[in-house]
C-alpha cells in the first residue's frame, strides 16, 4: 500500500520523505489555508520534495472553469494530480484530463456508486473519506471494501486512496481491505512507528549493553 501525506506543511513533508516511505502528497483548500502560504507556490515547493503524485484541487464548480484552473495546475510539474470534486462536472473533466494523460484525483467520495462512476470516469485515484463517513454514523472501512470489490469485478485501473485517515486502525483496515494508497495527516503516520514494546525494549538492550563494557567499532 503507498503512503501519502495529507498536508501543505513542507518542513513536515521533507522529512517525512527522508524516511523513504513516503509516496506521494495530498492537500486540499482546507490545508492550504491552514499554510498561510500562496497554493501555487506551495503545490511547486511540494512537487520537488516529493517524486510521486502530488494532488492539488481545483475550486471551480463549473466544467469550464475546473479545465481552466487545471491547465494552470498541471503546467506546474509532471507530478501533479488535478483534484476535482465527485460532482457531473468534476467527472467531465476527469474523463477529459486522464484522456489527456493528467493524473486525476477525484475526492469527497462518499458512496460506492460514486466510486463506480469515478472508475468509469477514468480517474487516476478515487478518495473515500472514511473519518468524515465514521462521524456521521456510516462505517467508512465497509465503504473500502465495497469500493475495492466493484473495482475488481470489472478491473477498474483506478487507485482507492483512502482518505480522512484519522487513526492507526483506518491504516491496518485499508492495507487488510488491500486499498491502494492511505493518505494521513503526519501525526497518524508518525503513530505507526511507535509500540511502547519496543521503546522498552530498546532500554533493556541498551542497559544489558551497557554492562558488557563494549563498542561498536
Ligand atoms: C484527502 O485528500 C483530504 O485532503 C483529506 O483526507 C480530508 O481529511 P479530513 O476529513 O481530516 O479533513
Amino acid at each position: 500500500m503507498k503512503f501519502f501525506v495529507d498536508t501543505a506543511d513542507t518542513k513536515e513533508i521533507a522529512d517525512l520523505a527522508a524516511t523513504g516511505l513516503l509516496d506521494g502528497v495530498t492537500t486540499n483548500p482546507s490545508l492550504i489555508h491552514k499554510s498561510g502560504r500562496e497554493f501555487l507556490d506551495v503545490v511547486k515547493e511540494i512537487c520537488g520534495i516529493v517524486a510521486g503524485p502530488v494532488s492539488a484541487e481545483v475550486v471551480a464548480l463549473d466544467h469550464d472553469g475546473m479545465m481552466r484552473e487545471a491547465e494552470i495546475l498541471r503546467k506546474i510539474a509532471d507530478n501533479v494530480a488535478v483534484k476535482v470534486p465527485l460532482t457531473i462536472d468534476g467527472l467531465k473533466t476527469c474523463k477529459k484530463l486522464t484522456s489527456d494523460g493528467t493524473m486525476v484525483n477525484v475526492t469527497l467520495c462518499f458512496s460506492a456508486n460514486q466510486a463506480l462512476l469515478a472508475g468509469k470516469a477514468g480517474a487516476t485515484f478515487i478518495s473515500p473519506f472514511v473519518g468524515r463517513h465514521d462521524d456521521v454514523g456510516f462505517d467508512g472501512m465497509e465503504l473500502i471494501a465495497d469500493i475495492r470489490q466493484i473495482y475488481d469485478n470489472y478491473d477498474f485501473p483506478t487507485e482507492i486512496l483512502v482518505a480522512s485517515v484519522r487513526h492507526p486502525i483506518h491504516v491496518l483496515q485499508s492495507a487488510k481491505i488491500g486499498a491502494d494508497v492511505m493518505t494521513a495527516p503526519p501525526a497518524v503516520i508518525k503513530a505507526l512507528f511507535n509500540h511502547p514494546l519496543t521503546d522498552k525494549g530498546i532500554q533493556g538492550f541498551l542497559a544489558d549493553w551497557e554492562k558488557t563494557g563494549q563498542k561498536i567499532g
